[in-house]
């Protein structure tokens, strides 16, 4: 599969948003994604197939040196295919270049699929938040050092 990461416009918002819904992994909706790409901290990116259609996305902050991964999603029909791989390589090796040294995110503690993703992009668990989540889960926190890749 040929695949392409491109910025995040408005107009991926209503697909953002959907697979967001579907996945149900955060609880945005299309105005918090739009009210995001106002914001001049914010970096997102999709990936398309070859043929245009939306297999995923990602979504950081870069606060000084300091980057957080707000959410990165695939479409299910298309995990296990390297879309998140390429999706964070490349938000990472841009966010890298514009000053990022390290790089934050939380997930919830039983989210396995998430974390050994995220384990497999070199992230390691720094931090628990007990009961962090409104339904007592709580938040596993990961940092990374970013390197040029
Ligand atoms: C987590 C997620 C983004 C991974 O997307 P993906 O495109 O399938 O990931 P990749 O294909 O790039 O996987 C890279 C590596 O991560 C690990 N990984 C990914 N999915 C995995 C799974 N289901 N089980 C175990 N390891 C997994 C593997 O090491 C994999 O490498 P491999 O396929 O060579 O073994 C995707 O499963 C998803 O959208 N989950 C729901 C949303 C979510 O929870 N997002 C995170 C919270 S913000």
């Amino acid at each position: 599969m040929q695949v392409t990461i491109s910025g995040m416009a408005l107009s991926d918002v209503a697909e953002v948003s959907a697979l967001t819904e579907r996945l149900a992994f955060l609880n945005w909706n299309s105005r918090q994604f739009e009210s995001e790409l106002q914001s001049s901290c914010t970096y997102g990116l999709v990936a398309r197939d070859e043929n245009g259609a939306f297999a995923g996305y990602a979504l950081f902050h870069l606060v000084a040196d300091e980057v957080e991964l707000l959410a990165i999603a695939t479409v299910p029909e298309f995990t296990r295919q390297g879309i998140a791989s390429m999706l964070y390589k490349n938000a990472v090796t841009t966010l890298r270049h514009e000053g990022g040294r390290t790089l934050f995110l939380e997930v919830r503690e039983g989210n396995a699929t998430a974390r050994a993703f995220y384990e497999r992009m070199g992230c390691t668990v720094c931090g628990k938040r007990k009961n962090y989540y409104h339904d007592g889960e709580s938040a596993i926190l990961y940092s990374a050092e970013l390197a040029f890749i």
